[in-house]
């Protein structure tokens, strides 16, 4: 699948759920708990058909994101049921982390995410201080965000990222313990930069911290980090080496990257069914009211290239963008 500016569409992400157990000022505020009625989510067997038809298209690699993904149950079964689609490739999973550890019959959620055939799981980490955390987050999870780190590196996932949000005035402090804990764990981190799919308060300049200050600000502690392009995971992360060690971070630069979205090969399903061409446009379409109507397989598919064909060549974030939908009704 190629939209008119030559992005090959190969990745869907797919929101299981806006439900969180947590509340990350940059994704939701605390005061909002307007979660989709439960008919309006789409059923996993819906989801299912979206990505059987879509990896006839092309489809290669899928995401499940939420909201927070482990809070909706049997997300491992579901995991095990899109592994076995002819033609996908890989599947992650984007997590805040905090239940990965939890178990069911003396099993973590990670070793049956990886029994379903998860390779990756990207866990998102803003901080190693409690307060902070806390702070960041509105609950005092962050002993079960590392347990869950602890339970996935125990459960063999061929990999695992941390993402860090990129907020000024407080990431500065946590660059090296961040770098440190992922080094010493052996996993890849990757700095974020905030983008504006998130609710007012925190969409202020004040706030931003671009990748590029962050690159040099880490540049003081490390000296001049070594680039490696040819070192990718297939989304939207430019990695560097630190001089004098094996370790690899990464930089997401939504914001600052004018080459960011050339590369863009996704498309997003959302938990309600909309099908996003791109996370920093309001184009989106409704898919649940197709799937609803009783259509064909073939139709589902006219309906997906119609989507594609009508992406955007580039994000509207730059242009004083006023999200349509909150981060957490995304997926990220
Ligand atoms: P991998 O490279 O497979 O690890 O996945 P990923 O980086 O695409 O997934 P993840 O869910 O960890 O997302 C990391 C960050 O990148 C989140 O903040 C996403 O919102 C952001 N991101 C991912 N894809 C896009 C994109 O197409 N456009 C923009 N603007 N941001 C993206
Ligand atoms: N800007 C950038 N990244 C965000 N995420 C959530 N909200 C935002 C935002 N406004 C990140 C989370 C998670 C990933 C899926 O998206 O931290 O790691
Ligand atoms: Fe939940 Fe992730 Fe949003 Fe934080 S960023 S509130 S963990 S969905």
């Amino acid at each position: 699948m190629e939209d008119a500016f030559g992005h090959r569409i190969s990745y869907l992400r797919v929101s299981i759920t806006d439900r969180c157990n947590e509340r990350c000022r940059y994704c939701m505020p605390e005061e909002e708990q307007a979660w989709f009625p439960k008919d309006e989510v789409l059923t996993y067997d819906e989801m299912l058909r979206v990505l059987r038809v879509g990896a006839g298209l092309g489809i290669r690699k899928v995401r499940v994101t939420g909201g927070e993904p482990l809070t909706r149950p049997g997300v491992a079964d579901f995991c095990a049921q899109i592994s076995a689609i002819p033609g996908i490739e890989e599947i992650g999973i984007s997590t805040n982390g905090t239940l990965l550890s939890k178990q069911e019959n003396g099993v973590t959620m990670a070793e049956r995410l990886v029994k379903a055939g998860v390779r990756s799981a990207n866990v998102s980490l803003d901080s190693l201080d409690r307060a902070a955390y806390q702070r960041s987050t509105s609950r005092d999870l962050l002993p079960k965000v590392m347990e869950g780190i602890d339970a996935a590196i125990a459960a063999g996932f061929r990999s695992i990222r941390l993402n860090c949000v990129l907020m000024k005035n407080q990431t500065e402090r946590e660059f090296v313990p961040l770098m440190n804990y992922a080094w010493e764990k052996g996993l890849l981190l990757r700095f974020i930069e905030l983008m504006p799919v998130s609710t007012q308060e925190v969409l202020s300049e004040d706030n931003f911290l671009a990748t590029g200050t962050a690159k040099q600000l880490i540049e003081q502690h490390t000296g001049p980090l070594i680039p490696l392009p040819d070192f990718k995971t297939n989304g939207p992360a430019n990695y560097y080496a630190v001089p004098g060690t094996e370790q690899k971070i990464g930089f997401i630069g939504a914001m600052t990257n004018l080459h960011f979205c050339e590369t863009c090969n996704k498309l997003r399903l959302t938990s309600d069914g909309k099908l996003r061409p791109c996370l920093g446009s309001w184009l989106e379409f409704d898919l649940r009211n197709v799937l609803r109507s009783g259509c064909t397989d073939d139709e589902l598919a006219s309906f997906i290239l119609g989507v594609v064909e009508r992406k955007p060549k580039e994000h509207d974030f730059r242009d004083n963008y006023l999200p349509n939908r909150r981060m957490i009704a995304i997926g990220g």
